[in-house]
Protein backbone atom coordinates (compact mmCIF):
# COMPACT_ATOMS: atom_id res chain seq x y z
CA UNK A 1 0.00 0.00 0.00
CA UNK A 2 2.58 2.27 0.81
CA UNK A 3 6.23 2.07 -0.19
CA UNK A 4 8.77 3.64 1.54
CA UNK A 5 11.69 4.39 -1.30
CA UNK A 6 14.66 5.70 -0.02
CA UNK A 7 16.53 6.20 -3.25
CA UNK A 8 16.78 9.77 -2.68
CA UNK A 9 18.40 10.44 0.15
CA UNK A 10 21.70 11.45 -0.73
CA UNK A 11 23.69 9.09 1.97
CA UNK A 12 23.06 5.23 2.27
CA UNK A 13 21.41 4.19 5.78
CA UNK A 14 22.95 1.62 7.49
CA UNK A 15 19.77 -0.05 8.91
CA UNK A 16 21.68 -2.66 10.20
CA UNK A 17 22.98 -0.40 12.96
CA UNK A 18 19.11 0.17 13.79
CA UNK A 19 18.34 -3.50 14.35
CA UNK A 20 18.35 -4.21 17.81
CA UNK A 21 17.68 -1.05 18.76
CA UNK A 22 14.60 -1.19 16.94
CA UNK A 23 13.44 -4.92 18.00
CA UNK A 24 14.21 -3.57 21.65
CA UNK A 25 10.91 -0.54 20.96
CA UNK A 26 9.17 -3.02 19.34
CA UNK A 27 8.85 -5.49 22.01
CA UNK A 28 8.20 -2.58 24.31
CA UNK A 29 5.39 -1.47 22.43
CA UNK A 30 3.75 -4.78 21.91
CA UNK A 31 4.37 -5.50 25.72
CA UNK A 32 3.23 -1.89 26.67
CA UNK A 33 6.29 -1.25 28.86
CA UNK A 34 7.63 2.17 27.52
CA UNK A 35 7.01 5.42 28.63
CA UNK A 36 3.10 6.16 28.29
CA UNK A 37 2.32 2.31 27.86
CA UNK A 38 -1.05 3.35 29.09
CA UNK A 39 -2.00 5.08 26.20
CA UNK A 40 -1.35 2.51 23.28
CA UNK A 41 -5.00 1.36 22.95
CA UNK A 42 -4.89 3.06 19.33
CA UNK A 43 -2.15 -0.09 18.30
CA UNK A 44 -4.12 -2.79 18.22
CA UNK A 45 -7.93 -0.54 17.69
CA UNK A 46 -8.20 -1.23 14.21
CA UNK A 47 -8.77 -4.68 14.66
CA UNK A 48 -10.42 -4.89 18.17
CA UNK A 49 -12.73 -1.36 18.25
CA UNK A 50 -15.93 -1.85 19.51
CA UNK A 51 -18.33 -3.25 16.77
CA UNK A 52 -21.52 -2.27 18.66
CA UNK A 53 -20.56 1.36 19.01
CA UNK A 54 -19.59 1.42 15.69
CA UNK A 55 -22.91 0.20 13.95
CA UNK A 56 -24.08 3.15 16.34
CA UNK A 57 -22.08 5.64 14.75
CA UNK A 58 -23.40 4.74 10.79
CA UNK A 59 -26.73 4.40 12.52
CA UNK A 60 -26.78 8.27 13.63
CA UNK A 61 -24.85 9.38 11.10
CA UNK A 62 -27.56 8.24 8.72
CA UNK A 63 -30.24 10.28 11.21
CA UNK A 64 -27.91 13.54 10.96
CA UNK A 65 -27.75 12.84 6.79
CA UNK A 66 -31.61 13.06 6.47
CA UNK A 67 -32.25 15.49 9.02
CA UNK A 68 -30.45 18.51 8.89
CA UNK A 69 -28.28 20.61 6.45
CA UNK A 70 -25.13 21.31 8.37
CA UNK A 71 -23.06 19.32 11.10
CA UNK A 72 -20.99 21.85 13.38
CA UNK A 73 -17.95 19.63 15.07
CA UNK A 74 -16.46 21.46 17.90
CA UNK A 75 -13.16 20.31 18.61
CA UNK A 76 -9.55 21.19 18.85
CA UNK A 77 -6.05 19.26 17.95
CA UNK A 78 -6.42 15.33 18.13
CA UNK A 79 -10.73 16.01 18.38
CA UNK A 80 -10.67 18.26 15.42
CA UNK A 81 -7.84 17.71 13.00
CA UNK A 82 -8.19 14.07 11.80
CA UNK A 83 -11.80 14.03 10.79
CA UNK A 84 -10.89 16.91 9.17
CA UNK A 85 -7.95 15.66 7.09
CA UNK A 86 -10.50 12.92 6.25
CA UNK A 87 -13.32 14.82 4.70
CA UNK A 88 -11.23 16.84 2.74
CA UNK A 89 -8.95 14.22 1.59
CA UNK A 90 -11.92 12.27 0.40
CA UNK A 91 -14.52 14.91 -0.53
CA UNK A 92 -12.21 17.94 -1.85
CA UNK A 93 -12.39 21.02 -1.02
CA UNK A 94 -15.74 22.28 -3.14
CA UNK A 95 -18.69 19.82 -3.22
CA UNK A 96 -21.94 20.22 -2.34
CA UNK A 97 -22.11 17.00 -0.02
CA UNK A 98 -24.96 16.97 2.52
CA UNK A 99 -24.77 18.04 5.38
CA UNK A 100 -22.25 20.81 5.40
CA UNK A 101 -19.41 19.91 7.68
CA UNK A 102 -18.33 23.00 9.49
CA UNK A 103 -15.39 22.99 12.20
CA UNK A 104 -15.62 24.97 15.34
CA UNK A 105 -13.98 25.21 18.48
CA UNK A 106 -10.61 25.16 17.29
CA UNK A 107 -10.02 29.20 17.97
CA UNK A 108 -10.66 31.92 19.92
CA UNK A 109 -11.32 34.20 16.85
CA UNK A 110 -14.82 36.34 17.43
CA UNK A 111 -14.42 37.09 14.06
CA UNK A 112 -14.30 33.44 12.44
CA UNK A 113 -17.13 32.94 15.52
CA UNK A 114 -19.18 35.67 14.19
CA UNK A 115 -19.01 34.11 10.43
CA UNK A 116 -20.05 30.20 11.80
CA UNK A 117 -22.72 31.86 13.42
CA UNK A 118 -23.86 34.03 10.95
CA UNK A 119 -23.83 30.97 8.67
CA UNK A 120 -25.83 28.80 10.43
CA UNK A 121 -28.07 30.69 12.05
CA UNK A 122 -30.95 30.12 9.84
CA UNK A 123 -29.93 26.67 8.86
CA UNK A 124 -31.07 23.35 10.17
CA UNK A 125 -27.86 22.43 12.11
CA UNK A 126 -26.50 19.67 14.21
CA UNK A 127 -23.68 19.72 16.44
CA UNK A 128 -20.39 16.99 17.62
CA UNK A 129 -18.78 18.32 20.25
CA UNK A 130 -15.71 16.23 20.94
CA UNK A 131 -13.31 16.86 23.51
CA UNK A 132 -11.64 14.09 25.65
CA UNK A 133 -10.91 15.76 28.91
CA UNK A 134 -14.36 18.05 28.43
CA UNK A 135 -12.70 21.06 29.89
CA UNK A 136 -10.71 22.22 26.58
CA UNK A 137 -11.83 26.24 26.60
CA UNK A 138 -11.46 26.50 22.86
CA UNK A 139 -14.06 23.96 22.67
CA UNK A 140 -16.52 24.51 25.82
CA UNK A 141 -16.70 27.84 24.47
CA UNK A 142 -17.85 27.76 20.93
CA UNK A 143 -20.02 24.63 22.03
CA UNK A 144 -21.55 26.32 25.17
CA UNK A 145 -22.64 29.32 22.39
CA UNK A 146 -23.87 26.45 20.17
CA UNK A 147 -26.38 24.86 22.58
CA UNK A 148 -27.49 28.44 23.73
CA UNK A 149 -28.66 28.41 20.13
CA UNK A 150 -30.12 25.32 19.75
CA UNK A 151 -31.97 25.29 23.01
CA UNK A 152 -33.44 29.12 21.92
CA UNK A 153 -34.35 27.98 18.83
CA UNK A 154 -35.38 24.30 19.31
CA UNK A 155 -36.25 24.23 23.14
CA UNK A 156 -34.52 21.83 25.20
CA UNK A 157 -35.83 18.53 24.23
CA UNK A 158 -35.24 19.11 20.47
CA UNK A 159 -31.93 20.74 21.10
CA UNK A 160 -31.11 17.18 22.74
CA UNK A 161 -32.00 15.41 19.69
CA UNK A 162 -29.52 17.78 17.55
CA UNK A 163 -26.18 17.53 20.05
CA UNK A 164 -24.02 14.36 19.84
CA UNK A 165 -21.54 14.19 22.25
CA UNK A 166 -18.08 12.20 22.05
CA UNK A 167 -16.11 12.05 25.33
CA UNK A 168 -14.06 9.87 27.74
CA UNK A 169 -16.20 6.73 28.45
CA UNK A 170 -16.72 7.78 32.59
CA UNK A 171 -15.37 10.81 33.19
CA UNK A 172 -14.71 14.31 32.42
CA UNK A 173 -16.87 17.77 32.16
CA UNK A 174 -18.82 16.74 28.86
CA UNK A 175 -19.19 13.53 29.94
CA UNK A 176 -21.61 14.84 33.13
CA UNK A 177 -22.79 17.31 31.36
CA UNK A 178 -24.27 14.84 28.29
CA UNK A 179 -25.50 12.21 30.33
CA UNK A 180 -27.47 15.21 32.49
CA UNK A 181 -28.55 16.68 28.92
CA UNK A 182 -29.29 12.69 27.73
CA UNK A 183 -27.69 13.98 24.24
CA UNK A 184 -25.87 10.64 22.46
CA UNK A 185 -22.99 9.85 23.22
CA UNK A 186 -19.80 8.22 21.49
CA UNK A 187 -16.74 6.77 23.29
CA UNK A 188 -13.10 8.03 23.62
CA UNK A 189 -11.24 4.86 25.03
CA UNK A 190 -9.20 6.50 28.25
CA UNK A 191 -5.66 4.71 26.40
CA UNK A 192 -6.24 6.28 23.58
CA UNK A 193 -5.06 10.04 23.26
CA UNK A 194 -6.44 12.61 21.15
CA UNK A 195 -4.01 12.67 18.23
CA UNK A 196 -4.05 8.63 18.17
CA UNK A 197 -7.74 8.77 17.93
CA UNK A 198 -8.97 9.36 14.80
CA UNK A 199 -10.18 5.76 14.14
CA UNK A 200 -12.33 6.04 16.99
CA UNK A 201 -15.81 8.10 17.12
CA UNK A 202 -14.12 11.46 17.50
CA UNK A 203 -13.00 10.71 14.10
CA UNK A 204 -15.13 8.35 12.69
CA UNK A 205 -18.93 9.93 13.13
CA UNK A 206 -18.21 13.45 11.18
CA UNK A 207 -16.24 11.38 8.79
CA UNK A 208 -19.69 9.10 8.40
CA UNK A 209 -21.92 12.11 8.69
CA UNK A 210 -19.65 13.26 5.54
CA UNK A 211 -20.99 10.54 3.41
CA UNK A 212 -17.36 8.84 3.71
CA UNK A 213 -16.93 4.88 3.80
CA UNK A 214 -15.89 4.09 6.88
CA UNK A 215 -15.55 0.59 6.98
CA UNK A 216 -13.19 0.75 4.36
CA UNK A 217 -11.15 3.40 5.94
CA UNK A 218 -11.29 0.91 9.30
CA UNK A 219 -9.98 -1.53 6.72
CA UNK A 220 -7.49 0.09 5.40
CA UNK A 221 -6.22 0.65 8.89
CA UNK A 222 -6.71 -3.26 9.72
CA UNK A 223 -3.86 -3.89 6.85
CA UNK A 224 -1.45 -1.09 8.02
CA UNK A 225 -1.86 -2.33 12.15
CA UNK A 226 -0.90 -5.82 10.13
CA UNK A 227 1.80 -4.48 8.52
CA UNK A 228 3.26 -2.38 10.81
CA UNK A 229 3.81 -5.04 13.29
CA UNK A 230 6.23 -6.95 11.80
CA UNK A 231 8.98 -6.64 13.94
CA UNK A 232 11.60 -6.45 10.99
CA UNK A 233 13.04 -2.94 9.73
CA UNK A 234 13.54 -4.60 6.36
CA UNK A 235 9.56 -5.19 6.27
CA UNK A 236 7.83 -3.05 8.57
CA UNK A 237 7.45 0.52 6.24
CA UNK A 238 6.80 2.47 9.18
CA UNK A 239 10.16 1.52 11.30
CA UNK A 240 11.73 2.06 7.91
CA UNK A 241 10.46 5.80 7.83
CA UNK A 242 11.02 6.07 11.56
CA UNK A 243 15.28 5.06 11.38
CA UNK A 244 15.39 7.69 7.94
CA UNK A 245 13.57 10.13 10.51
CA UNK A 246 15.70 9.57 13.03
CA UNK A 247 19.34 9.53 11.19
CA UNK A 248 18.62 12.50 9.48
CA UNK A 249 17.66 14.34 13.17
CA UNK A 250 21.11 12.90 14.70
CA UNK A 251 22.74 13.88 11.39
CA UNK A 252 21.87 17.55 12.07
CA UNK A 253 18.48 18.65 10.36
CA UNK A 254 16.27 19.71 11.98
CA UNK A 255 12.94 19.94 10.21
CA UNK A 256 11.45 17.74 8.28
CA UNK A 257 9.08 18.96 5.46
CA UNK A 258 5.87 16.78 4.39
CA UNK A 259 4.96 17.07 1.26
CA UNK A 260 2.20 16.37 -0.89
CA UNK A 261 0.98 17.22 -4.66
CA UNK A 262 -2.87 17.89 -3.39
CA UNK A 263 -4.57 20.43 -2.08
CA UNK A 264 -6.83 17.86 -1.05
CA UNK A 265 -4.25 16.88 1.57
CA UNK A 266 -3.54 20.09 2.89
CA UNK A 267 -5.15 19.14 5.93
CA UNK A 268 -3.50 15.37 6.48
CA UNK A 269 -0.44 17.98 6.50
CA UNK A 270 -1.99 19.50 9.63
CA UNK A 271 -2.97 16.36 10.98
CA UNK A 272 1.23 15.51 10.69
CA UNK A 273 2.31 18.63 12.11
CA UNK A 274 0.10 17.59 15.50
CA UNK A 275 1.13 14.09 15.18
CA UNK A 276 4.41 13.94 15.23
CA UNK A 277 5.15 18.10 17.03
CA UNK A 278 3.47 17.02 20.38
CA UNK A 279 4.46 13.67 20.30
CA UNK A 280 8.27 14.00 19.81
CA UNK A 281 9.03 18.00 20.88
CA UNK A 282 9.84 17.54 24.07
CA UNK A 283 13.27 17.83 26.14
CA UNK A 284 14.68 19.63 23.83
CA UNK A 285 14.66 17.15 21.10
CA UNK A 286 12.31 16.74 17.35
CA UNK A 287 12.57 17.60 13.88
CA UNK A 288 10.16 20.77 13.88
CA UNK A 289 7.48 19.01 11.18
CA UNK A 290 6.12 21.67 8.82
CA UNK A 291 3.83 21.03 5.81
CA UNK A 292 4.10 22.49 1.99
CA UNK A 293 2.09 21.67 -1.14
CA UNK A 294 3.54 21.04 -4.15
CA UNK A 295 3.67 22.90 -7.21
CA UNK A 296 1.46 25.86 -5.21
CA UNK A 297 4.68 26.35 -2.93
CA UNK A 298 7.37 25.75 -4.97
CA UNK A 299 6.48 29.76 -6.29
CA UNK A 300 6.80 30.79 -2.27
CA UNK A 301 9.21 28.12 -0.33
CA UNK A 302 10.58 26.56 -3.41
CA UNK A 303 13.61 29.12 -3.39
CA UNK A 304 14.55 28.41 0.53
CA UNK A 305 14.28 24.75 -0.37
CA UNK A 306 16.24 24.80 -3.38
CA UNK A 307 18.91 27.23 -1.66
CA UNK A 308 18.17 28.00 1.60
CA UNK A 309 19.77 26.75 5.16
CA UNK A 310 20.50 22.78 4.89
CA UNK A 311 17.87 22.78 7.69
CA UNK A 312 15.11 19.92 5.75
CA UNK A 313 14.85 16.27 5.34
CA UNK A 314 11.92 16.71 2.88
CA UNK A 315 9.44 13.72 2.95
CA UNK A 316 6.94 13.28 -0.02
CA UNK A 317 3.47 11.69 -0.02
CA UNK A 318 3.36 11.17 -3.80
CA UNK A 319 -0.01 9.69 -4.50
CA UNK A 320 0.37 7.86 -8.02
CA UNK A 321 -2.82 8.03 -10.08
CA UNK A 322 -5.39 10.89 -9.70
CA UNK A 323 -9.08 10.11 -8.95
CA UNK A 324 -10.02 12.08 -12.50
CA UNK A 325 -7.90 13.65 -14.63
CA UNK A 326 -8.60 16.26 -17.14
CA UNK A 327 -6.88 16.81 -20.39
CA UNK A 328 -5.21 20.06 -21.61
CA UNK A 329 -7.22 20.94 -24.77
CA UNK A 330 -5.69 22.43 -28.58
CA UNK A 331 -5.84 26.31 -28.87
CA UNK A 332 -5.18 26.76 -33.24
CA UNK A 333 -3.51 30.33 -32.33
CA UNK A 334 -1.33 28.71 -29.28
CA UNK A 335 -0.38 32.13 -28.11
CA UNK A 336 0.36 30.85 -24.51
CA UNK A 337 2.47 28.39 -26.30
CA UNK A 338 1.32 25.91 -24.24
CA UNK A 339 0.60 23.41 -27.62
CA UNK A 340 3.18 21.13 -26.65
CA UNK A 341 0.92 19.37 -23.91
CA UNK A 342 -1.62 19.36 -26.28
CA UNK A 343 -3.75 15.98 -25.26
CA UNK A 344 -1.53 15.35 -22.06
CA UNK A 345 -2.99 14.92 -18.67
CA UNK A 346 -3.03 17.47 -15.61
CA UNK A 347 -1.82 14.18 -14.00
CA UNK A 348 0.99 13.70 -16.39
CA UNK A 349 2.09 16.94 -15.69
CA UNK A 350 2.08 17.27 -11.60
CA UNK A 351 3.92 13.74 -12.17
CA UNK A 352 6.43 15.52 -14.09
CA UNK A 353 6.80 18.96 -11.66
CA UNK A 354 7.28 16.15 -8.73
CA UNK A 355 9.90 14.59 -10.33
CA UNK A 356 11.98 18.04 -12.09
CA UNK A 357 11.40 19.39 -8.07
CA UNK A 358 12.80 15.49 -6.48
CA UNK A 359 15.76 15.75 -8.56
CA UNK A 360 15.94 19.63 -7.99
CA UNK A 361 16.21 19.35 -4.46
CA UNK A 362 18.17 16.08 -4.28
CA UNK A 363 20.88 16.89 -6.69
CA UNK A 364 21.03 20.53 -6.48
CA UNK A 365 19.68 20.94 -3.19
CA UNK A 366 21.50 18.74 -1.18
CA UNK A 367 18.15 17.99 0.52
CA UNK A 368 17.12 14.49 1.12
CA UNK A 369 14.30 13.27 0.45
CA UNK A 370 11.73 10.31 1.42
CA UNK A 371 9.50 9.37 -1.29
CA UNK A 372 5.89 7.58 0.15
CA UNK A 373 4.65 6.31 -2.94
CA UNK A 374 0.48 5.27 -2.95
CA UNK A 375 -1.17 4.12 -5.74
CA UNK A 376 -4.39 5.90 -5.73
CA UNK A 377 -5.80 8.18 -2.75
CA UNK A 378 -9.02 6.34 -1.30
CA UNK A 379 -10.48 5.56 1.91
CA UNK A 380 -8.92 2.03 2.14
CA UNK A 381 -5.44 4.24 1.32
CA UNK A 382 -5.97 6.75 4.11
CA UNK A 383 -6.72 4.59 6.90
CA UNK A 384 -3.64 3.09 5.86
CA UNK A 385 -1.52 5.89 5.63
CA UNK A 386 -2.62 7.25 8.64
CA UNK A 387 -2.45 4.28 11.20
CA UNK A 388 1.23 3.96 9.62
CA UNK A 389 2.29 7.77 10.12
CA UNK A 390 0.94 6.88 14.30
CA UNK A 391 3.12 3.62 13.88
CA UNK A 392 6.09 5.45 12.23
CA UNK A 393 5.63 8.29 15.13
CA UNK A 394 5.76 5.93 18.31
CA UNK A 395 9.07 4.68 17.07
CA UNK A 396 10.72 7.70 16.48
CA UNK A 397 9.97 9.47 19.19
CA UNK A 398 10.75 6.19 21.19
CA UNK A 399 13.80 6.26 19.51
CA UNK A 400 14.36 9.50 20.61
CA UNK A 401 14.16 8.44 24.21
CA UNK A 402 10.60 10.85 24.51
CA UNK A 403 7.29 9.61 25.97
CA UNK A 404 5.01 9.89 22.25
CA UNK A 405 1.64 10.37 23.95
CA UNK A 406 1.86 13.10 26.55
CA UNK A 407 1.89 17.10 26.08
CA UNK A 408 3.47 18.62 29.07
CA UNK A 409 4.40 22.18 27.31
CA UNK A 410 1.04 22.79 25.92
CA UNK A 411 -0.31 23.68 29.97
CA UNK A 412 2.28 26.65 30.01
CA UNK A 413 0.60 28.49 27.89
CA UNK A 414 -2.66 27.76 29.46
CA UNK A 415 -1.35 28.54 33.00
CA UNK A 416 -0.49 32.02 31.74
CA UNK A 417 -4.10 32.25 29.56
CA UNK A 418 -6.16 31.60 32.67
CA UNK A 419 -4.20 33.36 35.45
CA UNK A 420 -4.88 36.20 32.98
CA UNK A 421 -8.30 35.43 32.56
CA UNK A 422 -9.29 35.71 36.10
CA UNK A 423 -9.36 31.79 36.51
CA UNK A 424 -9.78 30.06 39.81
CA UNK A 425 -7.04 29.01 41.10
CA UNK A 426 -4.26 30.12 38.71
O1 LIG B 1 -3.48 15.08 21.16
C1 LIG B 1 -3.96 15.55 22.18
O2 LIG B 1 -4.10 14.88 23.21
C2 LIG B 1 -4.42 16.98 22.23
O3 LIG B 1 -4.14 17.66 21.06
C3 LIG B 1 -5.92 17.04 22.48
O4 LIG B 1 -6.58 16.30 21.49
C4 LIG B 1 -6.46 18.48 22.46
O5 LIG B 1 -5.78 19.26 23.38
C5 LIG B 1 -7.94 18.49 22.77
O6 LIG B 1 -8.18 17.90 24.01
P1 LIG B 1 -9.64 17.46 24.45
O7 LIG B 1 -10.07 16.36 23.58
O8 LIG B 1 -9.47 17.01 25.87
O9 LIG B 1 -10.53 18.66 24.34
Amino acid sequence: MIKVNDKHLITKIDYKAYENKVNKIHKMIDEKSGPGNDYLGWEKYPTNFDKEEFNSIIKYAKYVQKNFDILVVCGIGGSYLGARAVIEAINGLHNDHKPEIIFLGQTFSSDYLHEVIAHIKNKNFAVNVISKSGTTTETSISFRILKTMLEKKLGKEGAKKAIFATTDKEKGALRTLANKEGYVTFNLPKDIGGRYSVFTAVGLFPIACAGINIEALMEGAKQSQKDCSKSSLKTNPAYKYAVIRDYFYKKGKSAEMFITYEPRLVQLGEWFKQLFGESEGKEGKGLLPVSATFSTDLHSLGQFIQEGSKILLETTLFIKNPNHDVLIPNDKNNLDELNYLTGKSLGFVNEKAFQGTLKAHEEVGKNPNIVLEVEKLDEFALGYIMYFFMKTCAMSAYLLKVNPFNQPGVEVYKKNMFHLLGKKGY
